[in-house]
């Protein structure tokens, strides 16, 4: 049976950009409600600078409170061998190191030019799998930056082909600021695609011009079957202004069902999910399926 894997970020991507700070058990709360609700690939927490992003503060203790259940991974950013430490104190089993296809945005978001970064996550790959821990690898900007604009799918096949050579298992292609559309989508993926296999392959698309189905539909179509999104559409990128959320988790799940992908996922826990932290954050869900269904369920009394 062809499945999709769908990896929550909700609680990394979606919780780095709030502007109040969110406590461990807030988080916890959610991630609790994410891993009942089905989702077996959860993005929890970022080893990070807290200066850079206070957001991420606490996740080791985050990390070490996680409910552990069988079938479910958890996964922790690490931009250095610093992060990477931080992350196997706290028993983390899978991390992810991040760059971008843009110097400018790899300077602004990590301090060092891709060259340095790739060094970096050289380093970073090599510790972790000393450890038998599995690493991902991101490229942001991968359909346009905030600061340089266009960005050669050539530029991001490099960069992802490099990540898998030191050990990524997979490359989540990042449309940061989400200005891609299907056909800048299929033009990418036509270039990874040459020297790449789409199982190595991720979307990770941002939802802020409203094309982020379209273009996981495109990708589908070109056979990625692993895709990233955010319950209730949380999120942001603190280094990419006007970045909004990444697609919510809720639209996903309703668009692979009805192609009749299987996810597992029990869309009601799910939509509870979303209201729990949209609730903690005073925050209005941008989830159009959810919308849908909890007016259905008004409607039904
Ligand atoms: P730096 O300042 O260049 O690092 O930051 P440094 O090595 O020069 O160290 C400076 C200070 O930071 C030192 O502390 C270090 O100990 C500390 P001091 O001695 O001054 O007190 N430090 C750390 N602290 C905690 N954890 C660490 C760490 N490393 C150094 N790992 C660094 C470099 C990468 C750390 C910094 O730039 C940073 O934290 N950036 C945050 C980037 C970030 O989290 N961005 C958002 C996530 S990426 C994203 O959202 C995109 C994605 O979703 C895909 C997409 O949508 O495209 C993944
Ligand atoms: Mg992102």
């Amino acid at each position: 049976m062809d499945v999709v894997k769908i990896v929550e970020v909700g609680p990394r991507d979606g919780l780095q950009n709030e502007t109040r700070p969110i406590g461990v058990d807030i988080k916890l709360g959610l991630i609790e409600r994410l891993a009942a609700a089905g989702l077996a690939h959860i993005e929890a927490a970022s080893f990070v600078s807290p200066r850079w992003v206070p957001q991420m503060a606490g996740s080791d203790e985050l990390m070490r409170r996680l409910p552990r259940a069988a079938g479910i991974h958890y996964s922790a950013l690490t931009p250095n061998l610093k992060g990477l430490e931080a992350a196997l104190a706290a028993g983390c089993k899978e991390v992810a190191v991040f760059g971008a296809a843009s110097e400018t945005f790899s300077q602004r978001n990590i301090n060092c030019s891709i060259a340095e970064s790739l060094q970096r996550f050289g380093a970073v790959a090599e510790h972790a799998q000393a450890h038998g821990m599995r690493v991902r690898g991101y490229v942001s900007c991968v359909l346009g930056c905030p600061y340089e604009g266009d960005v050669e799918p050539a530029q991001v096949a490099a960069l992802a082909r490099q990540m898998l050579d030191m050990g990524c298992h997979e490359v989540a292609l990042g449309d940061t600021i989400g200005k891609g559309n299907p056909r800048t989508t299929r033009a990418l993926l036509d270039a990874c695609l040459r020297n790449i296999l789409p199982a190595q392959l991720a979307g990770h698309f941002h939802d802020t011009f409203g094309m982020a189905i379209a273009n996981i539909s495109s990708a589908l179509e070109l056979g990625l079957r692993t895709f990233d999104s955010s319950v209730a559409g949380l999120g942001g990128c603190p280094y990419a202004p006007g970045a909004s959320g990444n697609v919510p988790t809720e639209d996903v799940v309703y668009l692979m069902e009805g192609l009749g992908f299987p996810t597992g996922i029990d869309m009601k826990l799910l939509l509870d999910a979303g209201d729990y932290i949209n609730a903690q954050l005073g925050r209005t869900p941008t989830s159009r399926v959810r919308q849908a269904l909890r007016a259905d369920c008004a409607a039904a009394g």
